[in-house]
C-alpha cells in the first residue's frame, strides 16, 4: 500500500497524542488519581459531592486543597471535616482580579493541582488561572446552558417562565459560562416553584452529575490527552 502522506501531514499538530513524545511526562498512568483543586465561594456542598464520590469508589481523584474568598463560609467547615486543606485568598486583598488570580495559580501549583473544579466561585477569573491550566478548568452553572448565563440563573429561569431548567458543567473559558458543555442534566420547574425550591431540586442533579462530569475529562485523559476538550459530552437523564 502506498501512503498519500505529504510533508504537511507530518507537522507536530498531527501526530497522535498517543505517540507523541511528551505523553509521558504530561500523562501520569491512567489508573492514577486525578489530583483536583476546588474553588468556592459559598455553602459547599457541590464540593462535599464530590468527596463523597471520590470516597464511594465513584471517582478516582484527590482534593488536594480547597480555595476560597469569603472568610467563614460552609465550604471551609466542610473541607476541614474532610481533611482537606483549605486556603483563605480573600479578593478584598486584591487590588486587581489579576493578582488574585496569580496568587490562586501559585497556591493550586504548590498543591500540585492537575485539574481547577469550580463549584460555586462567585468571581469572575482572568486569563492568568485560565492559561496556567488551559482546557483544565471546571464548573458547574445552575442552568442548560446557554440559556441564563450569569449570576441569578435560577431566578432568569422563573422570571422567564421555562418549564424545563437544570444544570450545566462546562470547560471555563474567558467568556462568561460559555465553554464547552462536558455534562447536562434537567429537571421540571414546578408551577408553585420559588427560587428556594427550584434551587434545590436543581442542585439534587449538580451533585449527581458533577462527579461524573470530572470523571469523564479523567477518562479523555487515559484515552490519551484529548483534555476533556467537550467531545464526548454527555445528558444525564
Ligand atoms: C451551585 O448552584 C452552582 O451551580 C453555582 O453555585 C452554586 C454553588 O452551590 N455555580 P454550593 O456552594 O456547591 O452548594
Amino acid at each position: 500500500m502506498t501512503s498519500n502522506l505529504t510533508s504537511a501531514d507530518t507537522t507536530p499538530s498531527l501526530i497522535s497524542p498517543a505517540i507523541h513524545p511528551n505523553l509521558i511526562a504530561e500523562y501520569p498512568p491512567a489508573d492514577s488519581p486525578l489530583k483536583l483543586g476546588i474553588m468556592a465561594s459559598g455553602n459547599g456542598s457541590n464540593f462535599e459531592a464530590v468527596a463523597q464520590a471520590i470516597q464511594d469508589g465513584q471517582l478516582n481523584a484527590q482534593i488536594k486543597v480547597l480555595i476560597y474568598n469569603n472568610p467563614g463560609i460552609k465550604a471551609a467547615a466542610r473541607a476541614e471535616k474532610w481533611g482537606v486543606p483549605a486556603v483563605l485568598l480573600n479578593h478584598r486583598d486584591y487590588k486587581r482580579r489579576e493578582d488574585l488570580d496569580t496568587a490562586i495559580v501559585d497556591t493550586l501549583r504548590q498543591y500540585e493541582v492537575e485539574w481547577v473544579v469550580m463549584a460555586g466561585w462567585m468571581r469572575l477569573v482572568t486569563p492568568v488561572l485560565i492559561d496556567a491550566f488551559p482546557d483544565r478548568i471546571i464548573n458547574i452553572h445552575p442552568s442548560l446552558l446557554p440559556s441564563f448565563k450569569g449570576v441569578r440563573a435560577v431566578e432568569q429561569a422563573l422570571e422567564a417562565g421555562v418549564k424545563i431548567a437544570g444544570c450545566t458543567v462546562h470547560l471555563v473559558c474567558l467568556e462568561v459560562d460559555s465553554g464547552s458543555i462536558l455534562m447536562q442534566a434537567a429537571v421540571p420547574v414546578l408551577p408553585d416553584d420559588t427560587l428556594e425550591t427550584l434551587h434545590a431540586r436543581i442542585q439534587v442533579q449538580e451533585h449527581r452529575i458533577f462527579p461524573q462530569a470530572i470523571a469523564l475529562v479523567g477518562q479523555s485523559r487515559k484515552r490519551g490527552g484529548e483534555r476533556g476538550r467537550g467531545r464526548g459530552g454527555e445528558v444525564v437523564h
